[in-house]
């Protein structure tokens, strides 16, 4: 039997299994768009193993952290570039940034 615990995206709560990664916790929070290409173009996990650097987000404050390869803790505070920037992903208000 595996734990939950609550991390937070983007400012909203979200439930995970104890030894999920951060860009697990992303997908689960339904948020699709990790980044901004140059030209604009969202991006998210390609290879899950921290080579192509498509997943990076900020983690508890500390800017492109490779989202694969960190494991969730209680609290952790992920924000999305794309949230950071307020571009929202998908157009969504709600992703608008990640403040307290
Ligand atoms: S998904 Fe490729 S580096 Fe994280």
């Amino acid at each position: 039997m595996s734990t939950s615990i609550e991390v937070f995206v983007n400012s909203a709560p979200v439930e995970v299994k104890a030894g999920s990664t951060a860009a697990v916790a992303i997908l689960v929070a339904g948020v699709d768009a990790f980044r901004l290409s140059p030209s604009g173009q969202p991006r998210g996990p390609l290879c899950g193993m921290g080579i192509c650097a498509e997943c990076r987000a900020t983690i508890d404050g500390v800017a492109n952290q490779y989202t694969c390869l960190r494991l969730c803790h209680p609290g952790m505070r992920i924000c999305t570039e794309v949230a950071a920037a307020g571009a929202g992903a998908r157009g969504d208000a709600r992703e608008s940034g990640c403040s307290e």
